[in-house]
């Protein structure tokens, strides 16, 4: 468990299966995202075990719920999954979505350095990244504010409803990590 601002991350557990099902089930969160809405329950409780199980090992990655301080509402998840670890760093890839009501607050931006901030402190990492389907200009904003840089453009590498489409890719090496340095921004 670990804090920000406005809001506490905790692990994703059993009680949390209503909020997963809702918010991976909208159409427009999953928009851009690798994968596609729920079409059923039985679907996001396939899912959902599976991430349950996955949350055991640590080797494999975490998702956190992202709950307002105070009252504990669930606003959004935010993950990293391990894509390589050995004894001299590793590269985990993070990710964040946030239910609809609350974005252009600054939640995601917030959520995101907390993240990184809790890997670089508490990991042997040497690097963090994160990608996005190159039509999703918010989350690749998020990348920027997080002081994270461009390394890339994967040409049709993404597969998103009936077509392949280009994927971005963004890293910060350890080096560059400057702890707890960000703005807020709400439009709402
Ligand atoms: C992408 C997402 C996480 C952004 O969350 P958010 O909390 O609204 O983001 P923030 O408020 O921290 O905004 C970060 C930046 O995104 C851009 N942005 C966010 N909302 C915006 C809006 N309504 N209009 C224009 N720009 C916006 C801005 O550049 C903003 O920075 P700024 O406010 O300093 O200008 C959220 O929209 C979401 O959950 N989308 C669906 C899931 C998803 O696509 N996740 C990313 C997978 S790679």
């Amino acid at each position: 468990m670990f804090a920000s601002n406005r809001l506490s991350y905790r692990k994703l557990s059993r009680t949390d299966f209503g909020f997963y099902c809702q918010l991976f089930s909208d159409q427009e969160v999953m928009k851009y995202t690798y994968l596609e809405a729920f079409s059923s329950k039985e679907e996001a409780r396939y899912a959902f075990e599976k991430a349950l199980v996955i949350q055991e090992d640590e080797n494999q990655g975490t998702q956190y719920i992202a709950a307002l301080k105070g009252r504990e509402t669930a606003i959004g998840i935010i993950d990293y999954e391990v894509l390589i670890e050995n004894n001299l760093g590793g590269i985990y890839e993070i990710g964040y979505f946030i239910q609809k009501a609350y974005w252009g607050k600054g939640y995601a931006t917030e959520m995101g350095k907390a993240l990184i901030d809790f890997l670089f402190n508490n990991k042997n990492i040497h690097k963090v990244v994160a990608s996005c389907h190159a039509n999703n200009q918010h989350s690749e904003a998020i990348m920027k504010k997080l002081g994270m840089s461009q390394e890339g453009v994967f040409k049709l590498a993404r597969y998103k409803k009936g077509s392949w489409v280009d994927e971005i890719k963004y890293g910060l090496l350890r080096q560059d990590w400057s702890e707890g340095q960000y703005k807020i921004n709400c439009r709402k």
